[in-house]
Formats: structure tokens, C-alpha cells, sequence
């Protein structure tokens, strides 16, 4: 998909590729005072080394040489990523221009990019490397490099990634940082922990099995070496971590979420999806692992509507050819709930999405919009701060699917029937999720801060 867009794009980028001079011309918009402070703000986390970003975005040199281009992807707001419409709900870590902002990049783009006083420039952020969060306590990576074959085909696997650790850890969050950034689709990454005399050599054994070749799921678990000595199966803890594009993993308050971590486990990767390649390649991913100073107080939990969820889709997501259609969801909350997290989630014929909920008052609580759905970026959206949701209010989903021509990730031309397959995730079937990570309410929730420190 990224590759189709970028045939749309070529034409018009040969066109913007161009640099500028950098007259001194003060009273100017100068990258000094206006423009560095807000290239590192809303662009250098991504665009640095070992990062989403393919290049860059430091230095003077790196921000002018592509000026052009940036003025063209900022009014357009292609970049910074961010789906969620800002005028709606707040998010930590939003990373949205203002149109003053806007109008400032293109402003010093056409005044011909004036460096200004160049030893006012602003010290570049120091980020941690190989992570969004900081300096990890624990890495663990794939046993072995996993070999991806070049068959242009979409790969679902199962994936263990065993470890041993000196003592048991509580742990407050794990990110998943892809080894192949381009093939790498999503990761839903559970915790195996084994008691220590269960089972010998946690290390050995298969590490990978293609969930296609096992219709039987025991089958699947035991050929991926999941069982303990005797048989029996370990202990499992769900959904510890996920990745997808442009996801940062939450990092609750200290007491907040979070898990153990045994001193003998595995990642359980169930499952783990690669687009397709042409070539051969490969891929050893790594977790980031960050120890918690406490044990978890309040355990987060989870619950989903839409696809596997507590709420059905209405009518049914099966998407006619040459349509614009909108589904909804709906669920009561049965008692007081303070929300941390938000996912909406579809596949390449969104087009928006809109979550709030309707109390027993009438009252509406706005949850998330995204007026232009972008498959590549989907996050796990923190508030703020918690955002209370009353026992007996409904929350509302309605998401809208694309599936005419005039959609340019459209899978298939001429446009098919496209739904919702038993089990499938593939890209080119369609799912409708919102998942939701809360906490039971208690007093004073809603004025807790979820900003990272
Ligand atoms: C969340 C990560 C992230 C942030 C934040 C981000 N970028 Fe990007 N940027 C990317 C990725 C990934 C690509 C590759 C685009 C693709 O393939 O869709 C990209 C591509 C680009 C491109 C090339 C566009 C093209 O079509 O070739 C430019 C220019 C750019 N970014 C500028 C910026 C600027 C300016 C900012 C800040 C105002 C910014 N980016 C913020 C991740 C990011």
C-alpha cells in the first residue's frame, strides 16, 4: 500500500525536492527562533536514526535540503501523523501543528529558509536510542532471526520468544521495536510463565510456527514448544504489549497497570503478521522491557466492541462493491469505568471513525473522531486524563467504509464485496474494532494525569 501511494506521490515530489539559501535577513521567520523548536516538538522523535522516519529531521542542513517537501506535507498535514481530529479530544503526546504553525513553515519555505542566528539554535532533544520511552531495563529479542520468505505473500505466524531472567519483575510496560519496519504489520504479544521446575530448558525447542499450516490450535501450541516437561501448559497473561504502526505502549502511573514478569517465561506472539516481499528478507525484532518500582495496585482491563468484542457491528460488516456504507456499535457500561486508552481499529477501507458516549442524562461525552482514517497509523490513544464514563451510558461507534474506487488503498480494482472473515485479520479483509483499556472508577479518577513524566 505505502508503495501505491508513493507512485500517486512521485510525480508531484520531483517537482518539490529543492533546497534553499539561507540569506541572513533578520525580522525574518528565522529556523533559529521559529522553526527548530517546532521540528523537534513534532517531527525529530520520529525522524532520527533507527526510527519510523526515512531521514532525518535535525540539523539545519537536513530541514532546509528538504524544505519543499515539508511545506507540501505539513499544509497538507500528512505529517505530523495523527488521525485522531484535535478539536474533539486531547491525547497525551498529540502531535498536531496549529495553522499558525502551518503558515510559519510555509512562510520561512518561501522566504527562502533564513537560518538566523545561528548560535541561538536550540539544543536537539536527546532521545534514547532504539526506543520512544527511555533506556530500557531489559531487552529480550527473537531467539533466532526469522527468515521471511519472498513469495509476496502475507505471513500470520505463532512466535515464542523464551528468556531467563535472574529473579522475577514487576513490569509496567513492554515495547516491541520491529527489526523490519517495513514488513512488520502487527504484533499481539501475551506472557507464558513457567514455574522453574516445570520445565528445564525454556530456551529450547521451536520458536515459530505459520498459523495456516495448523488447523487445530493445540496442535499449533505444542508444535511451537509452548507446553511445560510434563505436558501441562504454563500460566498466561494476555495482551502484555501490541504493536502496529506508529504505536508508543502505554505507560501508566506508578500502581497503574502493568504485570510480573517470571524469571522463566516467553513472549507469547499470538500473532504476529508480515506483509508480503518480493525479495527474501528478515527480521529480528526486539522488547523493550521496563521494570515497575511497584507492583500493580489496579490492574488495567480491557474490553472490545465490533470484531470478537461485547457489541455487535449493524448491520453485519460486509461492505457491497461501490459503496460508501456506515456501521454502528453500541454497549452499556454496566458500572462506573475511568478510561485510559483508546484504539479504533480498521483495515484499508475506513474512511472515519467516531466513538462518544450518551449518559442516562442525555449528557454526550466525546471519546475520538478521525475524519481521515490512515491504516499505516494506527494508535493506542492515553487521555489526558482518565475520562469517566457513568454506569448505564451507551457508548456510540460509527465507522465508515470506502469500498469505491475513488479510495486509493482500496485492495482490490474493480472494487469486491469485502467483510469481515471468520478469524482472518488480513489486510484485505475488514474488521471494526474500538478497544477500550479502563480501570473500575474511583473517587478522583478523573483528575489523574496520564502524561508521561
Ligand atoms: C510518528 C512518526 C512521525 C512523525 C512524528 C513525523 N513523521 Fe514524517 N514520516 C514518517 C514516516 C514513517 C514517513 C514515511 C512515509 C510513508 O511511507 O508513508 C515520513 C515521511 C515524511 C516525509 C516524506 C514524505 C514523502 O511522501 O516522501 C516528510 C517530508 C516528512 N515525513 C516530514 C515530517 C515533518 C516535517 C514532521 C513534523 C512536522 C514529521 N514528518 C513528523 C514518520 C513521522
Amino acid at each position: 500500500m505505502a508503495i501505491k501511494r508513493y507512485i500517486f506521490l512521485f510525480p508531484s515530489l520531483l517537482l518539490l525536492i529543492g533546497s534553499c539559501g539561507s540569506p541572513e535577513q533578520p525580522e525574518k521567520v528565522t529556523f533559529a527562533k521559529d522553526i527548530a523548536p517546532l521540528v523537534y516538538k513534532n517531527c525529530t522523535g520520529c525522524h532520527r536514526a533507527g526510527e519510523a522516519g526515512p531521514f532525518p529531521l535535525i540539523s539545519y542542513q537536513d530541514v532546509a535540503s528538504r524544505s519543499k517537501l515539508i511545506k507540501f506535507v505539513t499544509k497538507t498535514r500528512f505529517m505530523p501523523p495523527w488521525p485522531a481530529d484535535a478539536t474533539y479530544t486531547h491525547f497525551i503526546d498529540e502531535k498536531v501543528l496549529t495553522p499558525d504553525e502551518i503558515a510559519l513553515i510555509t512562510k520561512w519555505v518561501d522566504e527562502g529558509c533564513v537560518i538566523g542566528d545561528s548560535s541561538k539554535i536550540p539544543v536537539p532533544p536527546v532521545f534514547p536510542a532504539g526506543s520512544q520511552l527511555g533506556t530500557p531495563d531489559l531487552v529480550i529479542k527473537f531467539r533466532d532471526v526469522y527468515k521471511i520468505k519472498g513469495d509476496a505473500k502475507d505471513h500470520f505466524l505463532l512466535m515464542r520468544v523464551p528468556y531467563q531472567i535472574p529473579e522475577d519483575k514487576y513490569i509496567s510496560t513492554i515495547e516491541v521495536v520491529p527489526g523490519n519496519r517495513k514488513l512488520l504489520h502487527h504484533v499481539n504479544a501475551q506472557l507464558l510463565s513457567y514455574e522453574f521446575d516445570k520445565r528445564k530448558d525454556v530456551m529450547g525447542g521451536n520458536v515459530v510456527v505459520d498459523i495456516n499450516d495448523y488447523p487445530n490450535t493445540l496442535d499449533a501450541y505444542k508444535a511451537l514448544s509452548l507446553p511445560n516437561d510434563d505436558g501441562t501448559f504454563p500460566m498466561l497473561t494476555q495482551s502484555i504489549t501490541n504493536y502496529l504502526p506508529g504505536v508508543t505502549p502505554p505507560l501508566y502511573p506508578p500502581g497503574i497497570g502493568g504485570f510480573k514478569m517470571p524469571r522463566k517465561g516467553a513472549i507469547f506472539l499470538k500473532d504476529i503478521h508480515y506483509g508480503p516481499s518480493r525479495v527474501d528478507t528478515s527480521d529480528q525484532t526486539t522488547f523493550n522491557v521496563f521494570y515497575a518500582s511497584t507492583p500493580p495496585k489496579r490492574p488495567t482491563q480491557e474490553f472490545q466492541m465490533g470484531t470478537y468484542g461485547v457489541s455487535p457491528i449493524v448491520p453485519a460488516l460486509i461492505i457491497p462493491p461501490d459503496t460508501v456504507m456506515k456501521f454502528t456499535s453500541q454497549y452499556t457500561v454496566p458500572f462506573d469505568i475511568s478510561i485510559l486508552t483508546v484504539n479504533p481499529h480498521m483495515h484499508l477501507l475506513g474512511k472515519n471513525f467516531w466513538a462518544y458516549a450518551v449518559t442516562l442524562q442525555g449528557d454526550t461525552i466525546p471519546m475520538i473522531r478521525i475524519n481521515k482514517w490512515d491504516f499505516r497509523w494506527q494508535y493506542f490513544y492515553t487521555y489526558k486524563k482518565m475520562l469517566k464514563i457513568p454506569r448505564g451510558a451507551t457508548i456510540h461507534v460509527e465507522a465508515v467504509y470506502d469500498n469505491t474506487r475513488n479510495n486509493p488503498n482500496n485492495p482490490f480494482n474493480p472494487p469486491r464485496v469485502v467483510a469481515e472473515r471468520d478469524g482472518s485479520m488480513r489486510t484485505s479483509d475488514e474488521m471494526m474494532q474500538f478497544i477500550v483499556t479502563y480501570l473500575p472508577y474511583q473517587d478522583g479518577d478523573e483528575n489523574v494525569s496520564l502524561e508521561r513524566k
